[in-house]
Order: C-alpha cells, then sequence, then structure tokens
C-alpha cells in the first residue's frame, strides 16, 4: 500500500489570545495539510495578557475534540522547531497589505535558515481583516463587545481576568421634576 506522509503545517505567532481570525486561518490550512501545529512563541522579553499555559490551554479548548489540531509551545529559532517536529511548512496570515513587509522579510530570513522549511501565507475572512489579539483586549478591557470576535473560551476568561466590561459611558439621565 502507498502510505503517503502525513502533512503539517506549523502556525506560529503569540496568540494573547487566539481570535476568531487565527481560527479562520487553521480552518483554510486544514483544507491543505493533514495537521496544524499551532505554535506559541516563549518570549520572556513580552509581558503577555495570558500565560503560555493559559494561551495553550485556550487553543486546546477552542478545539477540543479536534484531533489535527495541537497547540505547543517553542523557544528559540521558529525553523529549528518546524524541523524538530517534522514539518516543512509555516503558515502566516496576511490581513492586509501593511501586514506584508514584515511577514515577507520572516519568511525570507526563515528560508535562508532553512531552504527546507517554506512559508505559506493565508488570507483571513475579510470580515477579520481588522482583528488583532491586541484590539481585542483593548476593546473588552474598554468596555466594548468582543463576541464573534474570539472563542467563547476566550471571552470568558477575559472576563475571569477583567472583570465584566464596564458599561459604556453615556448621557447621565436627567433628574425628574426639573427643568
Ligand atoms: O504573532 P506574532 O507575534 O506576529 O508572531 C511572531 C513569530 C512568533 C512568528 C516570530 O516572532 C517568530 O517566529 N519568532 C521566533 C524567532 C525566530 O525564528 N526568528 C527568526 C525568524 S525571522
Amino acid at each position: 500500500m502507498n502510505r503517503r506522509q502525513r502533512s503539517t503545517a506549523i502556525f506560529p505567532g503569540s496568540f494573547d489570545p487566539i481570535t476568531n481570525g487565527h481560527l479562520d486561518i487553521v480552518g483554510r490550512s486544514l483544507r491543505v495539510f493533514d495537521e496544524v501545529r499551532v505554535a506559541i512563541l516563549v518570549n520572556p522579553e513580552k509581558r503577555p495578557l495570558f500565560t503560555v499555559e493559559e494561551r495553550v490551554a485556550l487553543i486546546r479548548e477552542a478545539y477540543r475534540g479536534n484531533r489535527r489540531v495541537h497547540a505547543d509551545t517553542f523557544s528559540g529559532l521558529l525553523v529549528d522547531y518546524a524541523e524538530k517536529v517534522g514539518a516543512s511548512v509555516i503558515v502566516r496570515g496576511i490581513r492586509a497589505i501593511s501586514d506584508f513587509e514584515f511577514e515577507f522579510q520572516m519568511a525570507l530570513m526563515n528560508r535562508r535558515l532553512n531552504p527546507r522549511i517554506e512559508t505559506v501565507f493565508m488570507m483571513p475572512a475579510e470580515s477579520y481583516s481588522y482583528l488583532s489579539s491586541r484590539l481585542v483586549k483593548e476593546v473588552f478591557q474598554l468596555g466594548g463587545k468582543v463576541t464573534g470576535l474570539v472563542p467563547p473560551v476566550v471571552e470568558r476568561r477575559l472576563r475571569e481576568k477583567y472583570g465584566a466590561p464596564a458599561p459604556p459611558v453615556g448621557p447621565r439621565p436627567r433628574a425628574r421634576g426639573r427643568a
């Protein structure tokens, strides 16, 4: 029997936290690859909202029961991690032209470091083209709704971290019987 080797793509990033834009890219990747490894960079220089362990748990929860998606962490060079797990493809999402320049630089540097590993760019649905983890955190902190922008488990964990979002500030109701 001719057994084809399973194709694995790595989807690396900070994922602080994972958003529906990321989920969209994972979904598209699963149409092309057998499995996707969502790989969180352990970066001691950043001060993330969610710890690496929390981010892994959120991704595992979002993909509970899906055996084609794995959450993992890495430190050091991404291409070394890719070799270690036997993946030959890195997937990155491009939301807008503004993403492209940095992504292009990274892809070419990774190719120079390890020519056996290819970078594939994917575009999320247009409805997620403005979405980022940073904006999700900011909007939630300021009392805005993030429903539909992040998986429900992330919204729950944001509420646990920050408490329920503050109600929006509007005009103060007038006192009765006064002009
Ligand atoms: O979600 P992010 O923060 O845009 O992800 C950036 C990430 C993690 C993909 C990138 O910083 C990375 O791959 N870092 C690992 C270090 C590395 O390999 N650097 C050289 C390649 S440019």
